[in-house]
């Protein structure tokens, strides 16, 4: 049988940050051979692929966005033959590899930069990045306003004077995209792992590569609010030029077939949005509406129907994911503790119900909350302005097994970050045993979204609900009910395939959702 060309466009892919899903060799950083020992879990839950967050060479200071070598494995993770047994056994599976490309920067330790440093300014090393003079009589001061997306100024100056750009940390320079080396290079990159195999690639900071060559200053309200970024003036980040970037990299994976990308496109203009990924440019675009939205029934509708909008206007799929490694996981942003718990589930049945694609992130399917960190603990070196605080919160290494602390993660004792010993109850153990389970519900939802033809079509319309209720109907007849009110409320007629909590004479109780046919 020959496997589907367009696979992605129905997908569930779960992400996997690296360092924290599985450690093989008892360090405390997860790594490639321990994402390989847990390939039956994925395959048991119903994944259809992987996300593989950056395992290449690095210094990690941003965990590995910051790459010094984007063709190889740090030696931390693995190296690249057991980075193509993975492959081989994920695929053995029916599960697809995705791997996360970082083209926007490289490592300051990446041989490129190093060559910069070390050539003058005006030089041809120097012109892969953004070195610039800088301002005011002695040019002590930086080249324009531009804020890293962490924290304080983009620029940095080095020792002969100059400034370099840098989004994100020192230690993370902004490539230079309109210089055809800098192209040339990541187009090498990609076929270096789509020769060895990979299905497809997330694109770090997709609408970051193109800068206009000005460099305009920018507005700077436009730091401080990513959902109303679009009204202010940002030069940074979704300059047009860089359409024309992803059309040269379709290009590259069109050689390919069966492969896909989605590029991590931090817009809330649909218009903007549906640019990427119209015909001839990415694939898929991350969609984080659905994530920045509180769980409030008629604000979730809102977001749902303008998520569909924009990808189906350019007959783009769309995307949906509750969370990742940047932001907090989802059972703490809807409270904590019982309620959290309750709201993430219901959210799990809502965004599984969606046609399109769907990003779960590792460690959602077992309900899992922030970790508590103190901030000696935490080693993120960014956490944005819109991400309160640390991002480390969400990157607590997977609870496995047993009822202490590592729980079956590594076999040594420390873990990279530490987990919560109240984890005990969350563990992939546990819950496997127990069949009303957070891992459990998302194993049923999984199964029945890729298998009931009631989840069929592309569109999803609205029927009536009570006040702070929803009811969504797929095409295929499959209706999705959110209770976000504080009352339980009546379920229209039909047989219940899926709730995520019980139903009790026909109700569905408040912080819940339920399937029906
Ligand atoms: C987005 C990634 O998801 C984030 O973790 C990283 O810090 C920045 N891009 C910079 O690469």
């Amino acid at each position: 049988m020959t496997e589907a060309l367009d696979w992605w466009r129905t997908a569930t892919v779960y992400q996997i940050y690296v360092r924290s899903f599985a450690d093989s060799n008892g360090d405390g950083v997860g790594d490639l051979e321990g994402i390989r020992s847990r390939l039956d879990y994925l395959k048991d839950l119903g994944v259809d692929a992987v996300w593989l967050t950056p395992f290449y060479p690095s210094p990690m200071v941003d965990n590995g966005y910051d790459v010094a070598d984007p063709r190889d494995v740090d030696p931390l993770f693995g190296d690249l033959a057991t980075f193509d047994r993975l492959l081989a056994d994920a695929h053995a599976r029916g599960i697809k590899v995705t791997v996360d490309v970082v083209p926007n920067h490289t490592s300051s330790q990446h041989p490129w930069f190093q060559a910069a440093l070390a050539s003058p300014p005006g030089s041809p090393e120097r012109a892969r990045y953004w070195f610039r003079d800088g301002k005011g009589p002695d040019g002590d001061e930086p080249p324009n306003n531009w804020q890293s997306c962490f924290k304080g100024p983009a620029w940095t100056r080095v020792a002969d004077g100059q400034w370099y750009l840098h989004l994100f940390t020192p230690e993370q320079p902004d490539l230079n995209w309109s210089n055809p080396e800098v192209v040339a290079d990541f187009h090498r990159t990609l076929r270096f792992w789509l020769d060895r195999g990979v299905d497809g690639f997330r694109i770090d900071v997709a609408h970051g590569m193109a800068k206009p060559a000005d460099l305009p200053d920018m507005d700077p309200r436009a730091m401080f609010n990513v959902v109303e970024h679009a009204n202010y003036y940002d030069p940074r980040l979704n300059n047009e030029g860089v359409l024309e970037l992803h059309e040269g990299i379709r290009r590259v994976l069109d050689e390919y077939p069966g492969t896909a990308a989605i590029g991590e496109v931090w817009t809330f203009d649909d218009e903007q949005m549906s640019q990427y990924i119209a015909p001839g440019r990415l694939h898929l675009g991350f969609d984080f509406r659905l994530a920045l939205t509180e769980f409030d029934a008629d604000k979730l509708r809102a977001a749902i129907d303008r998520s569909l909008a924009a990808p189906l206007s350019v007959g783009a799929p769309p995307t949906w994911t509750l969370s990742n490694h940047d932001v907090w996981r989802q059972v703490s942003r809807y409270g904590d503790g019982e309620i959290g718990l309750a709201r993430a589930r219901a959210m799990a049945l809502v965004e599984l119900a969606l046609p399109g694609v769907v990003y779960l992130y590792n460690g959602e399917e077992l309900g899992l909350p922030n970790g508590p960190l103190t901030e000696e603990q935490s080693t993120d070196p960014g956490g944005t302005s819109d991400m309160q605080g640390s991002r480390d919160v969400a990157r607590i290494p997977l609870p496995w097994s047993g009822d202490m602390p590592p729980f079956g993660f590594t076999t040594g004792q420390r873990t990279w970050l530490p987990m919560p010993v109240e984890w005990a109850d969350r563990t992939v153990e546990k819950q496997e045993a127990d069949r009303s389970s957070t891992l459990w519900l998302y194993r049923d939802a999984l199964r029945l979204r890729k298998t009931h033809p009631a989840m069929s079509g592309d569109t999803v319309s609205w029927e009536d609900a009570p006040p702070g209720c929803f009811v969504m109907r797929r095409e295929g007849g499959l209706r999705c009910v959110l209770n976000s009110s504080d009352a339980p409320v009546d379920l229209p007629p039909g047989e219940v395939l899926l709730a995520s909590s019980q139903v009790q004479d026909g109700k569905l109780q408040p912080n819940a959702a339920a399937w029906l046919v």
